[in-house]
């Protein structure tokens, strides 16, 4: 959470920062705030509560014509959103402006050791400045003093600090796995942001900071140490993305931009990797390992949060079926508190399309002390996870920029699709015929998920009748239940309504009492070995007047007459159903949410990317 930008070069640095901070706005956007150097003698310093527009407004026309400066937007922890409480935080002199992601787990202990006058917000970053100015006041290198702080802070973070008198310098560090920094190298200057969508804009020149790293650079030099002061060597990576594609183009919300987009997901995620003639799966070039060390495997753990857990939950199936190793899924921010039982034969797989979620980086942290091999699945080539993983599957699935997760889904169960037909390849568990299959079937999948967007106009009208309601339930069997665990998580995020997803067979067993003629379900019924256990738990809904959208396969008219609504999917795969019966589900939240005027792409409360456990 939080958006970190810095700009030191030759450019005026207030429209680069404020153009930075719109990229990075889906990381936090309670309020925002910038310091620019004015002069060598004070700051320029801007906050404003609320969205990005606010600070915009506020700054018009009083901008410096400084060419370097920090920016931040914030995701609130300590304190309130509020002016007082935005980023860039001070000392009282106004001498050190610092902007923070992350928290500092000790900033009271701190605050009562290092305070140099009252503190103006509640925020655990204002300390920060305190400290800095201390020492700097002492005589100490700012670098050198950036090291003493985070010696002391506690906590998980990323910070960039900046002095008066030194205009053009900024010194950052990372400390864990909160948000990481990432360097862009342009020329005659250097940027710095807490991901590459803002730098890329400017170049694609860029070095990743890593826990315990700090940076100090100017417009034309940059230099790199740990935390004891060693000067570190570091490589510039040139990356390949497109910046083009993280602009809205014609669809009001990135949110349907990014579900129409998902066909292209699913076949940049298969690039390469799903082969015709003969039809089979090669990872050989993104996992390193060969048959004996997957045949040597005993189990497969998957972790990752929210829409990636329930990607790692098909993963799960698919993982079993073919590669026939036990496979279990865990919520990362659970897994690790739990003691889990791990050795080198257990391969954790985590799902992240940011990379950067500190509960999954937790949970690979622990994977890692207990010597498992580790495969990440990830949309942002050299976030954290890709680090600590020893191999990854890159999503391609191009920036996400909607807080709702929609295509890095769809991306990341093909992948997990193809990792468990490699695994059962390498195993010798999955006979070649069914490779084939498989492979020809997912090959289909980019028609499919175009043939569900084309599904949109009949969900409009569901969404039109369905928008008042209060509740709603989700339910599922089999591959169906992680489908309809995510139908529930997209409609509370950005709808708000109270929406649950369950099993079918656990309905009733107690949310069947919640059921009445205002309480609509939603089930995934598609022509599967379980379809007829799935048609029972329909009835049972109607029979207690409860409305039904029964999502079926095509060409299924069973279900007329007994479901109120009838959804008919394309035609896909019944083992690849969930990587398609997303798109409608997804459609119906974003239908629903924009009946009731809801903000899609920022939901109240979220934010894109959690760095805080
Ligand atoms: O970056 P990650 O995939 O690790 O993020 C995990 C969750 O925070 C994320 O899926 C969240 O639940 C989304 N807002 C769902 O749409």
């Amino acid at each position: 959470m939080c958006g970190i930008v810095g700009y030191s070069g030759h450019r005026p640095a207030g429209p680069i920062l404020l153009e930075g901070l719109r990229r990075l706005e889906y990381r936090g956007y309670d309020s925002a705030g910038l310091a620019l150097f004015d002069g060598d003698r004070q700051f320029y310093i801007a906050h404003a509560t609320g969205k990005l527009d606010a600070l915009v407004q506020r700054v018009e026309g009083t901008l410096p014509p400084a060419t370097s400066g920090i920016g931040h937007t914030r995701w609130a922890t300590h304190g309130e959103p509020s002016d007082r409480n935005a980023h860039p935080q001070l000392d009282p002199d106004g001498t050190i402006a610092v902007i923070h992601n992350g928290i500092i787990e000790n900033f009271e202990e701190l605050r009562a050791r290092y305070a140099r006058g009252p503190f103006h917000s509640e925020t655990d970053t204002e300390v920060l400045a305190h400290m800095l100015a201390g020492a700097v006041e002492r005589g100490v290198d700012l670098l050198d003093a950036l090291r003493g702080v985070v010696a002391e802070a506690r906590g998980a973070y990323s910070v960039v600090a900046v002095a008066v008198g030194e205009p053009g310098r900024m010194v950052a560090a990372r400390a864990g796995n909160a948000g990481g920094i990432v360097i862009g190298t342009g020329e005659g200057e250097h940027l710095l942001a807490s991901d590459l969508g803002a730098l890329l804009p400017h170049t694609r020149r860029v070095t990743f900071l890593e826990p315990g790293e700090f940076v100090d650079l100017c417009a034309d030099s940059v230099r790199y140490v740990d935390i004891e002061g060693h000067e570190l060597t570091k490589t510039i990576e040139v990356l390949p993305y497109d910046p083009v594609s993280a602009v809205k183009g014609p669809y009001k919300h990135f949110m349907l931009k990014e579900i129409h987009e998902q066909p292209d997901a699913a076949l940049n995620a298969m690039r390469g990797r799903y082969l015709t003639g003969p039809l089979r799966v090669d990872l050989s070039g993104d996992i390193p390992f060969d048959a004996a060390w997957a045949k040597a495997l005993t189990r497969v753990v998957l972790v990752g949060m929210g829409t990636s857990m329930h990607s790692a939950l098909v993963g799960r199936h698919y993982i079993e079926r073919f590669a026939r190793l036990p496979a279990e899924v865990d919520n990362s921010a659970e897994f690790r508190y739990r003691g889990p039982v791990l050795d080198e034969h257990t391969l954790v797989i985590s799902v992240a399309q940011s990379g950067e979620t500190v509960d999954t980086l937790a949970a690979m942290d622990e994977a890692k002390r207990a010597g498992c091999p580790q495969i990440t699945i990830c949309n942002s080539p050299g976030a954290q996870t890709t680090r600590v993983a020893n191999a990854t599957l890159l999503m391609r699935a191009g920036p996400e920029i909607a807080v709702a997760s929609t295509k890095t889904m769809v991306a990341s169960m093909v992948l997990l699709h193809a990792l468990a037909l490699y695994l059962g390849r390498l195993r010798g568990t999955l006979a070649p015929d069914v490779e084939a299959q498989q492979v020809q079937a997912a090959l289909h999948l980019p028609a499919a998920i175009g043939a569900a967007l084309n599904l949109g106009g009949q969900i409009e009208v569901l969404a039109d009748r369905y928008a008042d309601s209060r509740d709603f339930l989700f339910l599922g069997r089999g591959l169906g239940y992680p489908a309809a665990l995510e139908g529930a998580l997209k409609l509370k995020e950005v709808s708000y309504i109270h929406a649950e997803g369950y099993a079918a067979g656990e309905m009733k067993h107690g949310p069947i009492a919640l059921i009445d003629d205002q309480f609509p379900t939603v089930a995934l019924a598609p022509r599967d070995d379980v379809f007829d256990k799935m048609r029972s738990n329909i009835e049972q809904i109607r029979a207690r007047k409860g409305p039904v959208i029964a999502l079926v396969s095509a060409g299924d008219r069973s279900l007329e007459g007994v479901a109120t609504d009838i959804v008919e999917m394309p035609e896909v795969d019944p083992l690849l159903t969930p990587i398609v019966a997303v798109v409608p589900l997804q459609l119906l939240s974003y239908y629903i949410a924009t009946r009731r005027g809801a903000d899609v792409d920022q939901p109240r409360n979220l934010a894109k990317t959690v760095t805080v456990e």
